[in-house]
């Protein structure tokens, strides 16, 4: 018997097409629907690359005023939601707590079931528009504060600063704000993405596909980066003892979260922007603190190339970001999903589009075959 070749992790498998995003590993590039993704986030807000993975194309500007009015009059979540995660126990992660909130919006919605591409797209702006209002109670419910509601005369970005903080920073850290979400939104086959279009393959509900891919991104192999670069920052605390402290993880055979990429050998192509937009932050910060984190995040990225040849991820830079605009680190994560909803959900349609069950083989290596024992 010939053995079939085994892909662990699925490791280079191409497992179907897609027309929403690709990766050029030989240029280090990045593009949505043939826009690099770095010239959509020097110029573009975030609503506009959402039209954009969701319906092809950049919205002109009566699709975006009308993009925009739906969105925003979306936001508000129904009474039976807010009830129900405003019962749930703060010890539980953020990450547990949108999960929860997606499965809530499918037990509430009528229409569950129909997977028309018109009722996904309307359940994906409907996720898009709620996610933020979910994540901003609850990092309040956590510092003991009530939520506020939102405001519909505000962008997504701005609307959520203004709902996590009540009120709106500057325009240069809302601007690094939806940098981030641009440059989060989609990204290919990724594990959360793949675990949206394997659930989808079953012909299962587009609420089931996203619960799914937010339990594959909270890991700290995947979404769950960022939050985990931000603890590593402060277990080392002093920029000093980034070396000493690398030689101390790698030896203990750790991963060093925020580097690394199972696509990308020689960079991200998302990290030249987010770097440029945290070093902005880092710049127009008044304290002492912002600098020394930077210096120990720098430091910690020229140990990692030295000694591992290893590039930082998006979630290096995302991390630290995050922290500087003020977020509570287990928030980090959240605001991914507020990003990537659009990706998942694009995904999603387009699975169902040409759909077929999701179902690999596995190379058994138990026992072999033998009698069931007599029940003594
Ligand atoms: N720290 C230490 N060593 C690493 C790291 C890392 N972050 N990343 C890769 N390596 C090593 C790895 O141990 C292996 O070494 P060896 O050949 O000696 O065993 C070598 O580099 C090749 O790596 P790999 O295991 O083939 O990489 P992979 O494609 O299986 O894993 C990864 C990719 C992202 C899971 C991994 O790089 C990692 O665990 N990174 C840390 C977590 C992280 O930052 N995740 C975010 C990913 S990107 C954005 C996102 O999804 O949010």
């Amino acid at each position: 018997t010939t053995v079939p070749e085994i892909r662990r992790g699925l490791a280079g498998v191409v497992a179907d097409t897609t027309e929403i995003s690709t990766v050029i590993r030989e240029t280090n590039s990045l593009t949505y629907r043939g826009y690099p993704v770095q010239d959509l986030a020097a110029s573009r807000s975030f609503e506009e690359v959402a039209h954009l993975l969701w319906h092809g194309d950049l919205p002109d500007p009566a699709q975006l005023r009308e993009f925009r009015a739906r969105e925003r009059a979306l936001r508000p979540l129904g009474r039976t939601t807010s009830e129900l995660l405003a019962r749930l126990p703060e010890t539980c992660h953020p990450m547990d707590v949108l999960r929860t909130a997606v499965s809530l919006f499918g037990a509430e919605d009528p229409i569950e079931d129909d997977d028309g591409t018109a009722a996904n797209r309307a359940k994906s702006l409907a996720l898009l528009a709620k996610l933020p209002t979910v994540v901003a109670a609850d990092q309040r419910r956590r510092r003991g504060l009530s939520p506020i509601p939102p405001d519909s005369d505000l962008g997504y970005a701005e609307n959520f600063f203004q709902m996590c903080f009540g009120a709106v920073p500057e325009p240069e850290v809302v601007r690094c704000f939806e940098i981030s979400l641009v440059l989060y939104a989609e990204h290919s086959f990724n594990a959360s993405t793949f675990t949206a279009r394997v659930v989808t393959s079953t012909l299962s509900d587009l609420y089931s596909a996203v619960t799914a891919a937010i339990g594959a991104l909270k890991g700290p192999l995947h979404g769950g980066a960022n939050e985990a670069v931000m603890h590593m920052l402060e277990e080392i605390g002093d920029p000093a003892r980034a070396g000493e402290w690398l030689d101390g993880a790698l030896a203990a055979k750790r991963k060093i979260m925020g580097f690394g990429h199972r696509v990308y050998r020689h960079g991200d192509s998302r990290v030249p922007m987010m770097q440029d937009a945290l070093d902005r932050l880092v710049s127009r910060a008044t304290d002492s603190e912002a600098t020394r984190l930077a210096t120990l995040h720098e430091s910690l990225r020229r140990a990692v190339l030295t000694r591992k040849g290893i590039h930082p991820n998006l979630d290096y830079p995302a991390g630290l970001a995050y922290h500087l605009m003020g977020f509570d680190t287990p928030t980090f994560t959240p605001i991914f999903v507020m990003s990537r909803i659009t990706g998942w959900t694009a995904h999603i349609t387009e699975q169902l589009a040409h759909n077929a069950l999701i179902r690999p083989l596995a190379s058994y290596t138990g026992p072999g075959q033998r009698p069931v024992p007599t029940v003594p």
